[in-house]
């Protein structure tokens, strides 16, 4: 897929902001400095951002005070946007953006309270997962809410030799009803399915170590929430083996823990992490918006 370029005309206009990039001291993760997203972003801000995206994966921008629109359109610039199939959740007007949230308002949940309640990596569910996602933060509570993010090539480059000889050439299914039983016993208001969602998440198969279509290094690509097997293997094989490659990726080497910071937006690579949402106290309100970017068939 072709990375979007800067628009002609904003990029006519952007003027280069002083940006600085500042890597976390751990196994993933950038702050980038200097950048207000609610300006245009010129051409050479963009390639900076875009190196840095695949060079630590994950990407903190503090203190942004942007609309849906200006998410949106930054989001895009990576490629198109990719429509949440609970469509209930989606923010009035904007159907690309995705309200995760545990606030209820008249009785109703006003977005997917247990987004990321087990370690994924977003729509990995379709023929073409997603590339990367945004999060914003529009709410956020006094305790709680971290998300949680796995380096996946790092995952694949330690993994133990017997493991890799397991899973080399293999591919897994992955499917989005995997956890849905469950997670609607622990969620009630989560909404059953119609037949026209259903079909729209049929099950997909990609290989369980993928290629990063950017960079070209390896990463695992399985996940505890929407991986169910491994293809070709009888059952209880599959489930022993998934369960130990899950259990690798997630070794606190492999970690990144994002407390957030009002107005946080963070900017992560589907195609190199799995993240995780670490829950927020029931008594706390919490709510983000989440763009998704569109990427590649996995190879
Ligand atoms: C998600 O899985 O996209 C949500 C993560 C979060 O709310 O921290």
């Amino acid at each position: 897929m072709t990375i979007a370029t800067d628009r002609a005309v904003s990029a006519h206009h952007a003027v280069p902001q002083a940006i600085e990039i500042r890597a976390f001291d751990g196994p993933v993760g950038a702050e980038v400095l200097g950048l207000d997203l609610s300006q245009p972003l010129a051409a050479e801000d963009f390639a900076r951002i875009h190196r840095a995206h695949l060079d630590h994966h994950v990407l903190v921008f503090r203190d942004q005070r942007i609309t849906p629109e200006e998410q949106i359109a930054f989001s895009r610039r990576f490629g198109p946007l990719q429509i949440h199939v609970l469509h209930q959740f989606q923010l009035s007007g904007h159907p690309e953006v995705l309200i995760v949230s545990n606030i209820v308002e008249d009785g109703k949940p006003i977005g997917l309270g247990d987004a990321g309640h087990f370690w994924h990596s977003d729509l990995s569910y379709k023929e073409t997962p997603s590339l990367g996602s945004m999060l914003h933060a529009q709410e956020l509570p006094s305790e709680g809410g971290d998300t949680l993010f796995a380096n996946m090539h790092l995952a694949w480059d330690t993994l133990p030799a017997h493991l890799r000889t397991a899973v080399e050439g293999r591919s897994a299914e992955h499917t989005y009803l995997a956890k849905y039983a469950e997670l609607q016993k622990r969620s009630p208001w989560r909404p059953n399915l119609s037949a026209e969602q259903i079909a729209q998440v049929k099950p997909v198969v990609h290989p369980v170590v993928r290629t990063h279509p950017e960079t070209g290094r390896k990463a695992l690509f399985i996940s505890e929430h929407f991986t169910t097997r491994i293809i070709g293997l009888p059952e209880d094989e599959s489930q022993q083996l998934l369960e130990e490659l899950f259990a690798h990726s997630v070794r606190p080497e492999h970690l990144y823990t994002h407390k957030w910071a009002e107005h946080d937006m963070v900017f992560w690579d589907n195609r190199s992490l799995m993240h995780l949402a670490a829950g927020t106290p029931d008594h706390l309100r919490r709510k983000m918006y989440r763009t998704t970017i569109e990427g590649d068939v996995p190879f």
